[in-house]
């Protein structure tokens, strides 16, 4: 629905006086549809693009510019002038197959630009802004002209100029893994280059001061800025370089061997430019700008296939070093035998899903060989494990095998594979799959984030989609938001996960990782952090090894960090029977609605959440090092009703690293005008379920 149409060429004296006042036109400024946040757009002296962004009166972002450079061609950059200009609004609702609500609102003011160079080449581009209440999108677009074709872009010169020396969490722009520890510091204080070669990180290339997006920001007002790009296609990922002279952010795509960063064929629109504003750290969390900005699903028919979902895997025993991925170790994980303990496990606990790592051949030559390529075969089991078999007694379990295929980073020879490796899920009648890419990209020179590798994840996404398979990405390119395009993509990584946990105790995840994660990492999407494990202290086979958390604070991931495939981590041994259990089986994977309480990035967090189709909700809270009260109004439950309130809470005595297994189990009645208080020690948390039992 458009709201008013201004479309109208502009002659080029009008153009004149605009640039010389160096000031925008009326008709270059929109406000968020509630008014919220206003956008300037406008051309400088010398016909260089530039915009600003305030909220309210206070400029959150000042004058940025806009450019590119190319290989062949002169840059584009200055000396435009306005052709059109066209304001609308768009107001819609849209269904999430599934996610973390049922229906998205999506309103907002769009301006799109026209801009053609006054020289006679005469070359042309578009940008599109859409402005939001809670923030900002906005892209560029090559329309097909006579005198640009195809292009290879050496840089995008995109500016995000700040206020003021605000407070960033941020992780390194590495153009391999995001793998990285949140930190904290100023802007001027931001060192990227200093988190190389960290340990555990299989491959990691650091080349400039450049940040990965989503970075967070807090203003000394009290605003809440996030940075973050939306539907990634055919394009490079996009790193934010810190330019401490001029305290602003510029783009720097990953690049590759010839230092290019991408090619591209006109007519070509860029992914959008995100950015998030707004006052309230959880309306970061709650905002739908990044899947507003993607397009609709292009999967129809019976979509049946794609479910949300828990799932267990013999996957934690591996990184305990309990068992091995190869069968030459002698203690391979993924046999038959081992395969249906587990399905028995699922049963009895009502997990659907079961992830068998280790099931195909190849592992032998897997991190550490420099040639990769032709190792991993994706339709080849191990002699020890009878996939008829254990296919056979899954099903006749309810249980569903997640098909893994870790590519090592040889993407070409998984995608010489692809076919057959899908073709065989489809025969057996799996619908997920866990794709992983671990170590340095082959060939050398493509890197992880770079265009090639957005264009072959993409494929992969695709052929799955074909097959009706769901994806979990592990060392996957960032989430912009396509599972709104492509409902089969589930869940990723790209983040520290569980895993490090297992590696070694400096290298584990410190106990405010996941406040820090909620407001950062989490703001792009989904993420498979591979929640469950209850036996905190991994003994026996990790004696140096701690979680630096409670007990009650690993219950809570479950709806803190949001999945639609949720893992149940821990060993079945470790599982069965413990009181944590029942919280585990009664949590929900997909939601109704969901409501950030409370929360400040690093120090805690607290959502709720209404399970999908069902009346009941479930609130999970984190706290970092510092003990907190918390006292939490239970107005987000229906009036009138009386709730079962079952709460895991830290016992009195519980500490992450003194005593991280002390948990009470308690249960009570309450209705929507109660006050539920939970005292949290460090390192602690709740996991709280409401059932509705009537009036
Ligand atoms: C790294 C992944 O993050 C992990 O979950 C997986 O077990 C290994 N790669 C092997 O594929
Ligand atoms: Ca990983």
């Amino acid at each position: 629905m458009k709201w008013t149409t201004l479309s109208f060429v502009l002659v080029c004296l009008m153009t004149m006086s605009c640039t010389d006042a160096n000031k925008p036109l009326e008709e270059s400024t929109i406000s968020s549809p509630g008014d919220i946040l206003h956008l300037d757009f406008w051309l400088t002296d010398d016909g260089r693009p530039a915009y600003r962004l305030l909220r309210g009166e206070a400029v959150v972002i000042d004058t940025s510019l806009m450019g590119f450079e190319f290989r062949e061609a002169a840059a584009l950059r200055g000396g435009f002038e306005i052709v059109t200009i066209d304001v609308s609004e768009e107001d819609n609702t849209w269904e999430m197959l599934w996610g973390e609500q049922r229906e998205v609102r999506n309103h907002y003011r769009q301006l799109a630009v026209e801009l053609q160079e006054s020289t006679e080449l005469a070359r042309q581009i578009g940008i599109t802004f859409r402005l939001y209440d809670d923030g900002l999108g906005f892209r560029y677009h090559f329309p097909e002209q006579p005198n640009m074709d195809k292009l290879t872009i050496m840089d995008e010169l995109t500016e995000f100029s700040l206020t003021g020396d605000h407070t960033c969490w941020w992780i390194p722009g590495d153009w391999d893994i995001y793998e990285h520890l949140v930190t904290k510091t100023r802007f001027g204080r931001i060192d990227a280059r200093s988190k190389r070669n960290h340990p555990n990180l299989a491959q990691t290339t650091i080349p400039y001061n450049a940040v990965a997006t989503p970075v967070t920001l807090k203003t000394d007002d009290g605003l809440y800025i996030s940075f973050h790009e939306a539907n990634l296609t055919d394009y490079s990922g996009m790193t934010l370089m810190v330019d401490k002279e001029n305290t602003r952010f510029v783009s720097e795509l990953v690049g590759r061997a010839d230092s290019a960063k991408a090619d591209i064929s006109l007519p070509f629109s860029t992914p959008w430019r995100t950015v998030q504003v707004t006052d309230r750290a959880g309306d970061l969390i709650e905002s739908n700008l990044i899947v507003n900005l993607n397009e609709p699903s292009v999967l129809e028919g019976d979509l049946s296939w794609i479910e949300p979902m828990k799932y267990a895997g013999i996957w934690w025993e591996m990184h305990l070093t309990k068992a091995s991925w190869d069968m030459a170790s002698g203690k391979h994980g993924a046999t038959t035998a081992n395969a249906k303990r587990y399905i028995d496990f699922c049963a009895a606990y009502g997990i659907r899903g079961l992830l068998i790592e280790g099931w195909n051949t190849g592992w032998e030559r897997w991190i550490g060989f420099p040639d990769r390529e032709g190792v991993f075969d994706f339709v080849t089991p191990y002699e020890d494990y009878d996939m008829d078999e254990v296919v056979r007694y899954a099903k006749e379990n309810g249980v569903d095998i997640v098909m893994h295929h870790e590519t090592s980073a040889a993407p070409r020879t998984y995608e010489e594979q692809l076919e057959p490796a899908y073709q065989l899920m489809e025969r057996y009648g799996m619908h997920a799959v866990k794709t992983g890419y671990v170590g340095p990209i082959i060939p050398e020179g493509e890197y992880h984030h770079g265009q090639w590798m957005v264009q072959h994840y993409r494929k992969v996404l695709e052929t799955a989609a074909r097959y009706e398979v769901m994806v979990d990405a592990h060392e996957p390119i960032k989430d912009t938001g396509l599972r709104r395009t492509y409902p089969n993509m589930m869940t990723r990584e790209g983040l520290r996960g569980q895993e490090f946990n297992a590696f070694s105790m400096e290298g584990g995840n410190p106990t405010n990782h996941l406040s820090e994660v909620a407001f950062t990492r989490m703001l792009a999407g989904p993420i498979d952090y591979t929640p469950g494990v209850i036996k905190l202290d991994m003994m026996p086979y990790k004696p140096d090894n701690n979680i630096k958390h409670t007990l009650a604070h690993e219950l809570a991931l479950y709806v803190v960090i949001y999945s639609p495939l949720q893992m149940v981590a821990d060993l079945p041994e470790n599982l069965e029977g413990q009181p944590g259990m029942q919280w585990v089986q009664d949590v929900a994977v997909d939601w109704e609605q969901s409501i950030v309480i409370d929360g400040e990035p690093g120090d805690f967090v607290t959502i709720a959440r209404q399970e999908r189709g069902g009346d009941r909700w479930f609130l999970g809270t984190i706290t970092d090092k510092s003990e907190r009260e918390q006292s939490i109004a239970l107005s987000f439950l229906a009036e009138g009703t009386n709730y079962r309130v079952v709460t895991y809470r830290d016992a009195a005595d519980a500490h992450w690293r003194e005593n991280p297994t002390a948990m009470e189990i308690e249960e009570t009645t309450l209705v929507s005008s109660d006050t539920l208080q939970l005292q949290l020690v460090p390192g602690g948390g709740a996991a709280v379920m409401f059932e509705p039992i009537g009036e």
